[in-house]
């Protein structure tokens, strides 16, 4: 830290709208990186703090969060055992391939339906071993680890007085709703103006507004940091969401190509590639002009690439 922050001049051009740049928390450094580090860095303190020898979690098999919470472990000499949801599949690849080279010890649960049920047995039966599990919530988000980005927008805040460029508004992908949390506390802390604009990458915009106004009311009960925005004002798109989480359709494929052959940077089929495919369709829409500043915060998640050769490789049309 801090990461870079850069600006995306020939993907402007190309797409004639707004003058973009670029927030490359792709960069983080440990484990490919992402969003989900800054969130650790606290939630490490935590489980350093409790004596924790084990750190546990949860999420889907291509999850960027459980890769960056068993490479968390493994920096700080502690073991990971994860849950992931969902059937096993035949070949190991992207995160989960990750997961596996990072020692973690991996469990499978049938449905989300299923899932606290088994990690509360997961955690009890941990804890009757003495391996003092600690549990980093799914997502990494919850007032602890959306600290993180509070301190990220203090960072991004920093770089632009330095860099004395004024952001209209930040674009980024959203879906626990601690990046985006964090990013409206740190906002009203350090006077950041623009508008925060979050693009689901699955649930309901008000399932994300929900989740996102509930950690800044945690935040505020446990660090005393200010109230959020009412709901109308948080700003979450879900019309980028197609076929669902991690379906990736022509949206996605034409971001990352753009992306990657516009300025060689990569964006994921799941997540980033969702945002940037939800930014591209807002400045087609007029709804930024080529006047404004927008910042594209780019989460991480590239090694799920990999997991979608398939779909994404040279063989498959191009969407345009
Ligand atoms: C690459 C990437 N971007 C964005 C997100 C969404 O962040 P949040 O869960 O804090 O809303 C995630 C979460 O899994 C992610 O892995």
């Amino acid at each position: 830290m801090p990461t870079p922050l850069e600006p995306l001049p020939r993907l402007s051009d190309a797409l004639g709208g707004p003058r973009l740049w670029v927030k490359r928390d792709d960069l983080t450094g440990l484990a490919f990186g992402g969003n989900k580090v800054r969130k650790l860095e606290f939630f490490m303190a935590e489980a350093l703090g409790e004596e924790a020898r084990t750190l546990v979690t949860t999420g889907f098999v291509q999850s960027n969060h459980v890769r960056q919470t068993a490479a968390a472990a493994a920096r700080y000499g502690m073991a990971s055992v994860i849950l992931l949801i969902g059937d096993p599949p035949q070949k190991e690849t992207g995160n989960l391939l990750l997961d596996r080279l990072l020692g973690a010890d991996v469990r499978w649960t049938s449905s989300v339906r299923r899932r606290d049920t088994d990690l509360e047995a997961l955690m009890d039966g941990l804890r009757a071993d003495g391996a003092r599990p600690y549990l980093v919530p799914h997502g990494g988000s919850n007032e602890v680890g959306a600290m993180g980005y509070v301190l990220a927008m203090a960072e991004l805040v920093d770089q632009l007085r330095v860099a004395d460029v004024q952001i209209d508004a930040i674009v980024t992908a959203t879906s626990s709703g601690g990046t985006q949390s964090g990013l409206v506390i740190g906002a009203s802390l350090y006077g950041f103006a623009g508008e925060i604009v979050g693009i689901s990458v699955g649930p309901e915009a008000d399932e994300v507004r929900s989740r996102v106004l509930s950690i800044i009311s945690a935040a505020g009960d446990r660090w005393g940091l200010p109230a959020g925005p009412s709901p109308s004002e948080l700003v979450v798109h879900d019309d980028y969401v197609n076929g669902g989480y991690g379906v990736l359709t022509g949206l996605e494929r034409e971001a990352i190509q753009l992306a990657a052959q516009h300025e060689g940077l990569m964006l994921d089929p799941v997540y980033t590639g969702r945002a940037m495919g939800g930014l591209i369709d807002l400045i087609r829409k007029g709804v930024f002009t080529d006047r404004q500043n927008v910042l594209f915060w780019h989460t991480g998640g590239t090694p799920a690439l990999f997991a979608y050769a398939d779909r994404l490789g040279a063989s498959e049309e191009d969407p345009t």
